[in-house]
């Protein structure tokens, strides 16, 4: 039985990296940490949480003290590493807190895996789990492979690719084994309604309007999230000590395309007249040093481990929409509570 923490696992990508290693692993104890964050939440994981291989424990990877004591209770054979505060917008309001978080709680965790190791690392492995965002913007043309030079340009973005400098770094001087993946932007059930998909899902329900950043062509790479925890259990398992995965879909949208596409599925699925929903589209006042283009190229990931996603986008975003549609408590759920200050200040 190998111990396995994975940190961040009631968010939006975790819940799902977590509920796979739980099903798919009978020789694996999971333990989930998490502090339990505004986007952390249990009920993203009640069907694995009776399960005799998963024990929840809430804590902050903030705490060195804590995080130091369940390394040495539970020995973790494995870390994959999820935790972070994760939206850009409130990167720009809250810098602090991505600071403290993904950079400072990401050297602890790193920390107390060497204590309890020594440095002695046999089939052991730190993997951290990050974006794509670490790159920078692109222009009208290019992808980022694994070899693109960091240039991160909002707080999210830059604690983010101090935490994977941090990771490497302990690599190279204590021979700390580690992988790193770079994602594009992820879509599916379970995520948090500030990012793009979720809140405008949210808001074509309840008739609100749709707030469009700027000109609305800003770019964005978009991965099914389940493909995002299939990926990395591909990488957790077969790719190499120290590299670098980028994993993205090859699936390019302008955010105004996009916004159309989940219109139109909509309408249909509300069962309203075609064009009902894009009334809503709203143009609001440009996010700040807004990144003008991401996209991946996972031609890397493909051709070393076989990974290729297993839906396309309209299909992906079919299924999103039908389990907002089908899980209504969940999004009230958040909704009724601080989100309405949030949205406040955010969009009124
Ligand atoms: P999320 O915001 O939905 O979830 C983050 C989780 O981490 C929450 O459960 C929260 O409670 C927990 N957390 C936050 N601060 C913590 C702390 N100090 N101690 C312990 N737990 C804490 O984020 P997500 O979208 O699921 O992203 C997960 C990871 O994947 C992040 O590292 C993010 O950078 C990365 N990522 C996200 C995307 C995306 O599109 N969402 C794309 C690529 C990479
Ligand atoms: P988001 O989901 O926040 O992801 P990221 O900023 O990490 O890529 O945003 C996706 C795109 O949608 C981004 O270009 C910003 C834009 N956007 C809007 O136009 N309006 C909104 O209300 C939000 C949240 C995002």
């Amino acid at each position: 039985m190998k111990n396995i923490l994975i940190t961040g696992g009631a968010g939006f990508i975790g819940s799902h990296v977590v509920r796979l290693f739980v099903n798919n692993y009978p020789n694996y104890h999971i333990y989930n940490l998490d502090a339990l964050t505004y986007a952390g939440n249990l009920e993203n994981i009640t069907d694995i949480s009776e399960a005799s291989n998963y024990t929840f424990v809430k804590g902050n990877i903030k705490d060195i003290d804590f995080i130091n004591a369940l390394f040495k209770k539970h020995q973790f054979d494995a870390v994959i590493h999820l935790a972070a505060e994760s939206h850009v917008d409130r990167s720009i309001t809250n810098p602090n807190d991505f600071i403290e978080t993904n950079m400072l709680g990401t050297a602890n965790l790193l920390n107390a895996f060497r204590a309890i190791w020594q440095d002695n690392y046999e089939d052991k492995l730190f993997y951290h789990v990050s974006t794509d965002e670490v790159y920078g913007s692109l222009g009208k043309t290019g992808l980022f492979t694994e070899t693109t030079s960091y240039d991160p340009q909002s707080p999210y973005a830059a604690s983010k690719a101090s935490s994977d400098h941090i990771v490497r770094a302990y690599g190279n001087t204590y021979g700390l084994p580690f992988v790193i993946s770079n994602c594009s932007n992820n879509y599916g059930a379970n995520q948090f309604p500030e990012k793009l998909i979720p809140l405008f899902i949210n808001n074509i329900k309840t008739s609100k309007s749709l707030p469009v950043y700027g000109d609305g062509q800003y770019t964005r790479d978009w991965l099914f999230v389940e493909d995002h925890a299939t990926a990395i259990d591909l990488i957790f398992h077969k790719g190499k000590n120290e590299e670098t995965y980028n994993i993205g879909g090859f699936n390019e949208w302008t955010n105004l395309d996009l916004i159309h596409l989940l219109c139109e599925q909509l309408d249909e699925k509300l069962g309203q007249e075609k064009g009902t929903a894009a009334k809503l589209i709203t143009y609001v006042k440009d996010r700040a040093g807004h990144d003008r283009r991401y996209a991946i190229d996972a031609t890397k990931l493909s051709n070393e481990l076989g990974w290729n996603p297993s839906v396309t986008f309209e299909q992906g975003l079919s299924k999103t929409i039908d389990w907002y549609l089908e899980n209504e408590a969940w999004m009230n759920n958040i909704t009724s509570g601080s989100y309405k200050e949030y949205y406040k200040k955010m969009y009124e």
